[in-house]
């Protein structure tokens, strides 16, 4: 894993920025994309760039169950809100909340993933040690899947709603397999409670107790944390 220090998330973000155009230079298509507080500053950065991805693809990580594109909590329209709105891409995917028959998103979403594979990843990082919303104990060998919220995950995005009941229960994730087989990843974390999570994931064992850990098998993970999130690295 190669690990960036950077001093706030606004040097984070644009050296995120940077991750980004080099793999657009290189040619890539396909971009995974997280929501989230933590990917804000780099999306900014991307978004005031002269970067051009109106013949790119972008997959989002996941999506709350319940939730559509217009439900100002959704993923869908946080995405809108942060990027798709400012740099459109040719095609946008996100898992469909509205769709409640759980067996035919997930296997709709595995096949958008497996026809267009990811070049770059970006993820988040939760308090956890989650990926997308794959909470402790997801199978490694996980696909795209209907996940039960954990209560540390609900409480933490419980500041997005009026109150805590209104958090969606269930959400539709990109599993552990689908992530790992992006051919880059860009994990950035800010804060310092995020340190003891990112510390598990670098150097603590592959485990799914920190679903983020198994990271360690691959081969091309860039990680950007500020110097909060990298105190308790080792
Ligand atoms: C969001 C996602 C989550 C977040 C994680 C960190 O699409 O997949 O795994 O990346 O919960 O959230 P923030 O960035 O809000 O701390």
């Amino acid at each position: 894993m190669n690990i960036v220090v950077v001093k706030d998330n606004v040097e984070g973000g644009q050296k995120g920025y940077e991750i980004f155009k080099q793999a657009v230079d290189n040619g890539a298509k396909v971009f995974g994309l997280a929501t989230g507080s933590t990917p804000i500053t780099t999306y900014d950065q991307i978004t005031a760039s002269d970067l051009d991805f109106s013949d790119k693809t972008s997959i989002n990580l996941d999506e709350y169950v319940g939730l559509g594109p217009d439900a100002p909590q959704s993923y869908h329209y946080f995405m809108n809100e942060h990027f798709f709105s400012k740099k459109p891409f040719a095609q946008s995917y996100v898992p469909d909340g509205l769709n409640l028959d759980a067996m035919n998103e997930t296997e709709r979403y595995d096949k958008i993933i497996a026809d267009n594979p990811i070049d770059l990843q970006i993820l988040g990082l939760g308090r956890n040690g989650h990926i997308g919303f794959n909470e402790p104990g997801t199978d490694p060998e996980s696909t795209t899947h209907k996940v039960k919220l954990t209560e540390s995950t609900i409480e933490a995005n419980a500041r997005f709603f009026d109150n805590e009941e209104d958090v969606p229960r269930y959400a539709y994730s990109m599993g552990i397999a689908s992530i790992m087989k992006s051919k880059h990843i860009l994990l950035e974390a800010y804060g310092a409670e995020k340190a003891d999570a990112i510390q598990r994931m670098v150097q603590g064992p592959i485990t799914t107790d920190v679903p983020a850990s198994f990271l360690q098998n691959h081969p091309d993970v860039t990680i950007i944390v500020d110097e909060a999130a990298a105190s308790k690295l080792k």
